[in-house]
């Protein structure tokens, strides 16, 4: 044998940032980005089929009936897990593949997929974390009246009691909704998202029946699961900063904070609605009759994780005359409308944090993820999970046939540094899920926006792991950062 060189010397080394024993190293995925089969073994259309279907709505019309065929290919991409040293993976599971029109038995082929997924997942020691709904509403559901309609979310108990019966021996987490603040606001109040409705009183309306959904389903999943089993929920928090010191920009971050981050916290971590949201929002919907007698309680059944997806801080200010641009508006980074998806505080103004952005035109800055951890760890007091953290950048094939993404490779590192420092600072974190493991279909973006670590060329489906793959997979082995 040689000796060792300098640079296994360095690899063996302790890491400079290292993270706790039984830390999860992940990778996200959410079903209508990846899987594609759209028609397959009894799958009927979701809300996204028939958005992305209408003209206008999704980016040059992409849809997600191939998206990068893993349907087909999960065998190859969980390979390709293993190889990169992940430990776990979150993915979808898609409603409309399980319980095509929202009713009735489930179907077993759409189950075998995700059985098939789960025991290859589980033969590579990946451990998996399953997601209910990632925005994909069966359309007989929408065309019943959608999330606005309670109704809704009775079924979507049903939904996750299928789910849970058929797959609970294998999957040992479980998340309900992920970023419910988008299906009610971006799919019923900006329209951005499917089913692309503007109607500020019904995202109110659906916001309150995805949270009630979310209690249903934590009471279907804690009857039909293992003790062991660790349920909870997906928020995309918003990490809020004035923009000035004054008291009118600390007033926009009350307003946004209500409607944006205590609207899901407070009825699932609190016990109930806090009553500033319902003073701001009382113009549009009857909060007493929209909330009955018993739904507060049920909303807050006990959950054992809290799970955030951050990407980017957000900076508001009351409006400023000078800044009421379309633009100004817009900054909120979730796409444009010419409806708000922000019921009762339309006149809010948002601000970049910084110039350095990624190709979402989304801010650079880490230290958000520091401060929402932290304050979650304070106010709420549960173990938390980052379910999601990522960047698009303009990724290209070199003449080497290689993907290099130095830009990547600092957000994430920007990102694991901030996840420890919050450790540091006394947050129980878990986990870690890089958005996205494949590059795919980003939503009204179509697939324009990269998010993967692992490249797709959508032509001929073939992967290329990026640099910033092969260096995460290093962070995963050595357990931290150097
Ligand atoms: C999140 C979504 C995820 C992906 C990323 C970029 O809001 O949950 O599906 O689109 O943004």
């Amino acid at each position: 044998m040689t000796d060792p060189t300098p640079a296994a010397h360095a690899a063996a080394a302790a890491p400079r940032v290292a993270f706790p024993p039984g830390f999860a190293w992940g990778a996200a995925t959410a079903a209508y980005q990846i899987e594609g089969a759209a028609a397959e073994d009894g799958r009927t259309p979701s809300i996204w089929d028939v958005f992305a279907r209408t003209p206008g709505k999704v980016l040059n019309g992409d849809t997600g009936d191939v998206a990068v065929d893993h349907y087909h290919r999960f065998r190859e991409d969980v390979r390709l897990m293993a190889d990169l040293g992940l430990t776990s993976y979150r993915f979808s599971l898609s409603w409309p593949r399980i319980q095509p029109t929202g009713r009735g038995p489930a179907v077993e082929r759409g189950l075998d997929f995700y059985r098939a997924l789960t025991d290859t997942l589980l033969e590579h020691g990946i451990s998996p974390v399953a997601t209910l709904y990632h925005w994909d509403l069966p359309q007989d559901l929408e065309e019943a009246g959608g999330w606005p309609v309670r109704e809704t979310a009775y079924r979507f108990a049903e939904y996750a009691a299928l789910a849970a019966a058929a797959l609970g021996d294998r999957i040992p987490v479980w998340t309900t909704l992920n970023e419910p603040w988008c299906s009610a606001f971006l799919g019923y109040g900006s329209g951005v998202h499917a089913p692309g409705r503007t109607n500020p009183a019904d995202a109110l309306k659906a916001a309150h029946h995805l949270n009630l959904g979310h209690g249903l389903a934590v009471g279907a999943l804690r009857e039909l699961l293992p003790a062991s089993a660790q349920l909870s929920v997906s928020l995309n928090l918003h990490l809020l900063r004035p923009l000035t010191d004054t008291p009118e920009d600390h007033e926009a971050v009350r307003r946004i904070d209500a409607v944006g981050n205590r609207i899901w916290t407070g009825p699932m971590l609190k016990g109930g609605y806090p009553e500033d949201l319902k003073a701001d929002t009382a113009h549009l919907v009857d909060w007493d009759e929209l909330v009955r007698p018993g739904d507060e309680a049920e909303i807050c059944r006990p959950i054992d994780l809290l799970c955030l997806n951050y990407y980017n801080p957000t900076v508001v200010s009351a409006p400023r005359p000078e800044l009421e641009t379309a633009d100004a508006a817009r900054n909120d980074g979730h796409g444009a409308s010419d409806h708000s998806p922000w019921p009762g505080s339309e006149e809010i103004v948002f601000h970049l944090a910084n110039d350095d952005l990624t190709a979402m035109g989304w801010p650079i800055d880490a230290s958000g993820l520091t401060d929402s951890l932290v304050g979650l760890q304070r106010d709420f007091g549960l173990p938390m999970m980052v379910t999601e953290n990522g960047a698009a950048f303009e990724d290209v094939v070199g003449p080497d046939g290689e993907v290099h993404d130095p830009e990547r490779l600092r957000y994430v590192r920007l990102h694991l540094e901030a996840v420890a420092e919050a450790i540091a600072a006394g947050a129980d974190v878990r986990g870690y899920y890089l958005w996205s493991f494949l590059d795919n279909f980003e939503w009204a973006y179509g697939y324009s926006k990269r998010f993967g670590i692992v490249h797709v060329d959508y032509a001929t489906q073939r992967r290329t792991p990026k640099s910033s793959a092969a260096w995460y997979s290093g962070v995963i082995r050595r357990g931290g950062l150097d």
